[in-house]
């Protein structure tokens, strides 16, 4: 797989949108801000594929993107965004919860922490959650660009302790603005399709 096309399916607000060709599936899962859209658009060479933004909670709904007709990423809406309505976080909070528990072609799970912060309780309790349902979890420490080489290794420590990473959980550390990263995180993600 070279990453060379890639294409938005369908922007789902509901189930019954997710698509059903049955492709395999890798979902992000973050904080709002953290950087999963620019993931997904530093792995895949696309500069405006998935929707970003410098303000929290510009992922408002399910994205799945088709990798060269073999794969699909899935873009998720961040948790822990404040200034998003009680309402439309327990709507967000059921459809996730619904697509991790249900979704049968879901493979793996990407998920996104900023480098130089440690974990929150809510990353904590994702990383829990997806374990409990013994999902693969591939960890991203995103904006690596923001510190420097020599920082890096101790904050890589301070997510792996702080989450409680297990052995068998890759740490990739990553950044949307170098690429650095880009393709030990593609190379694990296609690893998840042959398992
Ligand atoms: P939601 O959709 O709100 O959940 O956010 P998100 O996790 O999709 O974050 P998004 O990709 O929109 O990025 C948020 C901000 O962080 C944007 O201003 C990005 O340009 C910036 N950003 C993302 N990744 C990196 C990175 O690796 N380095 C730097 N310096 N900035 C980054
Ligand atoms: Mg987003």
């Amino acid at each position: 797989m070279k990453r060379s096309k890639a294409e938005l399916l369908i922007s789902a607000v509901s189930p019954d949108q997710f698509p059903t060709k049955g492709l395999p599936e890798i979902a992000l899962a973050g904080r709002s801000n953290v950087g999963k859209s620019s993931f997904i658009n530093a792995l895949l060479n696309r500069k405006k594929l998935a929707r970003t933004s410098s303000k929290p909670g510009k992922t408002r709904t399910l994205n799945f993107y088709e990798v060269d007709e073999s794969l699909i990423l899935v873009d998720v809406p961040g948790y822990g965004y404040a200034k998003v309505s009680k309402a439309e976080k327990a709507r967000w909070g059921r459809m996730i919860e619904h697509y991790l528990m249900t979704r049968e072609q879901l493979r793996g799970v990407v998920q996104v922490i900023d480098i130089r912060h440690p974990p929150t309780d809510e990353d904590v309790q994702m990383y829990q959650y997806l374990k409990h349902f013994e999902l693969p979890i591939i960890i991203i420490t995103t904006k690596a660009d923001k510190l420097s080489k020599n920082k890096r290794p101790k904050h890589v420590k301070q997510v792996r302790e702080g989450l409680g990473v297990r052995k068998e959980d890759k740490v990739i550390v990553f950044s949307a603005e170098t690429g650095l990263g880009k393709d030990e995180a593609w190379q694990e993600i296609v690893a998840l399709l042959s398992d």
